[in-house]
């Protein structure tokens, strides 16, 4: 475990402080608080979407980092909801297929190491009927935050742990089949404009 990814655990809620209380939690609240029957989440990270969840049977949260299991636990214990906490990655999840009636990825597919592999493993694991819930940020940012996304990506990902600036959940998603029913691009409050746009929405297989 590198240095990075224990600071990066130990600082992510401070650092997401001011977006949390702001839009970002108002929009975790939206996205997962009427999920029902199983739900799979995708690199939780601390949990931030656990306070959220008011009616799902059970949230299976997978997340591959050990320093944000740790504090992913105080969250789950908190929750009103079952929770279960795996050690895996997005790229290969240790799930029969067609588990899960929702999949929830929020700020994951910016960081996964496989995107193409991740979207595959979220078709495999999703009911018929099922639904891929998510908030991501970064994109296909035309003029100077494009460029400066670009410029910044190779540093960024060094420094926040895999995430990369540069891209574009919905057109990653598109390519790997899902069809993007409903899609809202956002900008919270005093967030470097860097990680903007940020976008809500969801898809399915
Ligand atoms: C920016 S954090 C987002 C955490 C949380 N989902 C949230 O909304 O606050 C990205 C998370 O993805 C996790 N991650 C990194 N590589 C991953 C992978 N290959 N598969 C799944 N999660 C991964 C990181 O450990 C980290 O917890």
């Amino acid at each position: 475990m590198s240095i990075w990814e224990r600071g990066f655990a130990a600082v992510y809620d401070r650092m997401n402080a001011a977006m949390e209380a702001g839009v970002l939690g108002r929009r975790r609240a939206a996205l997962v608080g009427d999920l029902e029957g199983q739900v799979l989440e995708i690199g939780s990270g601390t949990g931030a979407n656990l306070p959220h969840y008011r009616n799902a049977a059970r949230v299976t949260c997978t997340e591959p980092s050990a320093p944000m299991r740790g504090r992913l636990l105080h969250r789950a214990a908190a929750a009103a909801v079952p929770v279960d906490i795996r050690d895996a990655g997005a790229e290969s999840l240790p799930f029969d297929d067609a588990t899960f009636d929702a999949v929830v990825s929020t700020l994951v597919l910016c960081t996964v190491d496989d995107i193409a592999a991740t979207l595959a493993e979220i078709r495999r694991v999703l009911r018929p009927g099922g639904r891929l819930l998510f908030i991501e940020h970064g994109g296909d940012a035309a003029g100077k935050r494009g460029v400066w996304q670009r410029r910044l990506d190779p540093v960024w990902t060094k420094v926040a742990c895999g995430c990369h600036l540069t891209r574009d959940a919905r057109s990653n998603l598109e390519q790997a089949g899902f069809t993007v029913s409903q899609y809202e691009e956002f900008s919270p409050k005093r967030t470097p404009p860097v990680l903007l746009p940020f976008a809500q929405g969801v898809a399915t297989p």
